[in-house]
Parts: C-alpha cells; sequence; structure tokens
C-alpha cells in the first residue's frame, strides 16, 4: 500500500492535499453548534446529485409524461418512492442548513475582513441554490409547478424596454410550455449543479486559504508554536471529522423522520397542488413559491406598483438578496464576534431575523390589507438591518476581545 500510495504521490500531490486541506489544516479549537452545517451543506449537495442522478433514470422531461413518470417513479420503480422524498426533502432541508450557515457568519462576522470572498462565493452559491431549486420545481409538472413558473418568469416580464422579450425568451414560448420543461430540465440536472459545484470548491480553497473564524471571532493564525502551527488551532481531521460525523447521525435522524413519516411536511415540501397534473385552463387559488422563497415573495408583493407595472416590486426582491454581497463592507466593527459587540447590534440582528420569518409567513399566505402593511413594514425592517449595520458598526462600543479563544 505505502508503495502505491508513493507511486501516486510522485505523479499527482494526493498525500500533500490532504495534509493541507484535512490532516494539517488547522481549525480553531472552539467550534461549537452553529460550525456544523458547512459540512451537512456538503453533505446534502452530494445527497442531492445521488439521488437526482437515479431519479434523471426514469423521469420523463415532456409536458405528455413528466407528471406521470414522477407518479411511475413513486409506485412501480424499485424503492423510486424513497429516492424522490430524499430528494424533495434534501432540497428543504438545503435551505434549512444554508439559512442557519448564513446566520452563523453574521453571528460570528465571518463574513469580515480577510473572509471576504468567502462571503461572496457564498452569496453566489445562494442564488445559484434559488436557480437550481427553482428549475427543479417546474419538472413534476404539476399544478403549482407550472403556475408558480408562470408567475415568476412573467417578473421578467416587467423589466422597463426588454421585458416582454425576456420572459419569451425564458420561457422559449408565449406561456410556460413544453420548451420550457426541457430547458429547465438541462439547467437542473446538469448546468446548474456544475455551477454549483465549482463555486463550493472556490468557497472551501478560499476558506483554507485565510483559516476558518470561530465563535470567538479571534484570529488563531497570530498565535503559533514554535512548529508554526496555531496554538488554539486542532487537525482538522481526526477531531472534526469525528465532530462532523455527530452532526451527519443527528441530521440523518431528522431528514428519514421526514422522508419515512411526513414527505410532505405538512403542504411545506411538497405542496399539496402539485399532487394534480399542470393544468393551463384551471388556475390555482393560493399561487405561491415553496417555503424558502416566501421571504423574497412577500418583499415583492409589499412593494406598490408604478404606473401599473410591478417592477419596483421586482426590482425590491433583486436588491433583497443583492444587498447581501455588500454586507463586508457595510460592517465596520473592529470586532467580529456579537459576544463582543454592542447591545444595538444585537437588537438589530434579531428584529432582522423576526422580520424575515413574518415575511416568509406573509410570502405564504394570501395578501390582504392587514398582511401587506405588515410585509412593508418588514421590508422596510430588512433593509434597515443593512442601513443600521453601516452606523451601529461605525459608533458602537464593543467589549474588550481577548487574546486567546476561550472555552467553557
Ligand atoms: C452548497 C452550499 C454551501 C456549502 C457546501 C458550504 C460549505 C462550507 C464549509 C464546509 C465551510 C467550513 C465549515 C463551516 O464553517 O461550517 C464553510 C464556511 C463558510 N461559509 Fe459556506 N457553504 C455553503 C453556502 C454558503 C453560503 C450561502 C454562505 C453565505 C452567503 C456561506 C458562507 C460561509 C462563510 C462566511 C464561511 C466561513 C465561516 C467561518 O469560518 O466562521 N456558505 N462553508
Amino acid at each position: 500500500m505505502s508503495k502505491l500510495l508513493t507511486w501516486v504521490d510522485d505523479r499527482f500531490p494526493l498525500t500533500k492535499m490532504w495534509r493541507e486541506h484535512v490532516s494539517e489544516y488547522y481549525a480553531p479549537k472552539n467550534f461549537n453548534f452553529w460550525y456544523y452545517f458547512g459540512s451537512l451543506a456538503m453533505l446534502v449537495l452530494v445527497l442531492q446529485i445521488v439521488t437526482g442522478i437515479f431519479l434523471t433514470m426514469h423521469y420523463q422531461p415532456s409536458a405528455e409524461r413528466a407528471f406521470s413518470s414522477v407518479e411511475f417513479i413513486m409506485r412501480d420503480v424499485n424503492y423510486g418512492w424513497l429516492i424522490r422524498y430524499m430528494h424533495t426533502t434534501g432540497a428543504s432541508m438545503f435551505f434549512i442548513i444554508v439559512y442557519l450557515h448564513m446566520f452563523r457568519a453574521l453571528l460570528y462576522g465571518s463574513y469580515k475582513k480577510p473572509r471576504e470572498l468567502i462571503w461572496v462565493f457564498g452569496v453566489l452559491i445562494f442564488l445559484c441554490l434559488m436557480a437550481e431549486a427553482f428549475f427543479g420545481y417546474l419538472l413534476p409538472w404539476g399544478q403549482m409547478s407550472y403556475w408558480a413558473a408562470q408567475v415568476i418568469i412573467a417578473l421578467f416580464g416587467t423589466v422597463p424596454f426588454v421585458g416582454p422579450e425576456l420572459a419569451q425568451w425564458i420561457r422559449g414560448d408565449f406561456v410556460v410550455s413544453e420548451a420550457t420543461l426541457t430547458r429547465f430540465f438541462a439547467l437542473h440536472v446538469i448546468a446548474m449543479p456544475l455551477v454549483l459545484i465549482a463555486l463550493v470548491v472556490a468557497h472551501i480553497l478560499a476558506l483554507h486559504e485565510v483559516g476558518s473564524n470561530n465563535p470567538d471571532g479571534v484570529e488563531i493564525k497570530k498565535n503559533k508554536d514554535a512548529n508554526g502551527i496555531p496554538k488554539d488551532g486542532i487537525p482538522f481531521h481526526p477531531y472534526y471529522t469525528v465532530k462532523d460525523l455527530v452532526g451527519v447521525a443527528v441530521f440523518f435522524i431528522i431528514f428519514f423522520f421526514i422522508v419515512f413519516f411526513m414527505p410532505t411536511f405538512g403542504g411545506f415540501f411538497i405542496e399539496r397542488p402539485n399532487f394534480e397534473p399542470a393544468d393551463p385552463l384551471t388556475t390555482p387559488a393560493n399561487i405561491h413559491p415553496v417555503w424558502y422563497f416566501t421571504p423574497f415573495y412577500a418583499i415583492l408583493r409589499a412593494v406598490p406598483s408604478l404606473a401599473g407595472s410591478s417592477f419596483p416590486g421586482v426590482a425590491v426582491m433583486g436588491a433583497s438578496v443583492l444587498v447581501l454581497f455588500l454586507l463586508p463592507w457595510l460592517d465596520r466593527s473592529p470586532v467580529r464576534s456579537i459576544r463582543y459587540r454592542s447591545i444595538w447590534f444585537k437588537l438589530l440582528l434579531a428584529v432582522f431575523v423576526v422580520s424575515f420569518i413574518i415575511l416568509g409567513y406573509l410570502g405564504a399566505v394570501p395578501a390582504g390589507t392587514t398582511e401587506t402593511i405588515v410585509a412593508r413594514i418588514c421590508t422596510i425592517l430588512y433593509f434597515g438591518f443593512f442601513v443600521g449595520l453601516y452606523f451601529v458598526s461605525k459608533f458602537e462600543t464593543t467589549k474588550p476581545v481577548p487574546e486567546r479563544v476561550t472555552t467553557k
């Protein structure tokens, strides 16, 4: 074995890569609960790709057969139901994990210098993930697949000057049709996954270049021993491989509980209208996107239209995602971790999270007068976080940050 390894190492940097990224990658010793979600996101990415490959073996991307091929997978393909439910549950779990992963970055200022690019790659991943989920949702060709795609693509039609042509170009037709289905299939099964994988590799390379942040926001590379190893660092393997395995075990318990006992998750993971085949002549009562898009959908609906055009809402919704890119430059605080930041920052973050959750609820229910008013307030609070952060971080009084990481 060791001879074989030497043979490979002379031709390919296998051991070198293992050392650099795993056995001699020194991560801070004070990682906590919030640090489970990066490795879990990678796990779910792999799960989605593997289950997706098996679904593709039986799925048929045509308007005539898409819906029935999914039913065929559910009823006739051996363990097809398991593969499909793992894929649908995986999609929602992916967003839960990524939202928690992003929240961790807000808690500990992980986007701050020198980790701006890790964050920028992260936001790009988030955008791709949204596109990937959107394309995938059309494929079962159910009522909600069809009508949600119709509504979302129509939004592009509101762009000034080029809108209608743009929407038609995306659809490949005047309405959502088989042309739309086949291109969404191509984008969902190959184009977006390739981009996602490339971005995740860039995300990890950027992380390993500067090293991980931690719950204290202390730079561990500032305190090294005689061998140049950070005093507060421990090798990723075996310490964090073992820790991450605990996360994987807990994740699988929750994941398979949902897959086996509540695969539609009360209509949140697979929506009820999607058990009916797409019908271009019958509009469902309450068209809305899946839960992970509803906060952004609520922002879209909260903005009043201008001279009959809903473009302002579309623009504000776009801005609500794109503003995330600016975070590293909006936050001017000298400290990273929430542990050493002022009460103002804590309040700001709490209001941001609560308004995001309320928006998520509002995006899933019909928009009455009260709902619209609350959505407007929450939209202002959502953007208020970014504006407020700029000023709070400039003037806040922070607590002294310790020299070394703390472990309780
Ligand atoms: C497919 C999706 C993603 C995967 C597989 C992924 C993977 C990872 C992994 C493995 C880590 C190191 C372990 C950890 O810190 O938990 C990490 C760190 C990080 N990720 Fe992601 N990530 C994803 C999406 C995102 C997104 C959407 C963002 C933000 C918009 C983001 C921002 C960050 C940041 C700032 C760090 C550094 C954290 C620190 O050192 O404290 N990631 N990511």
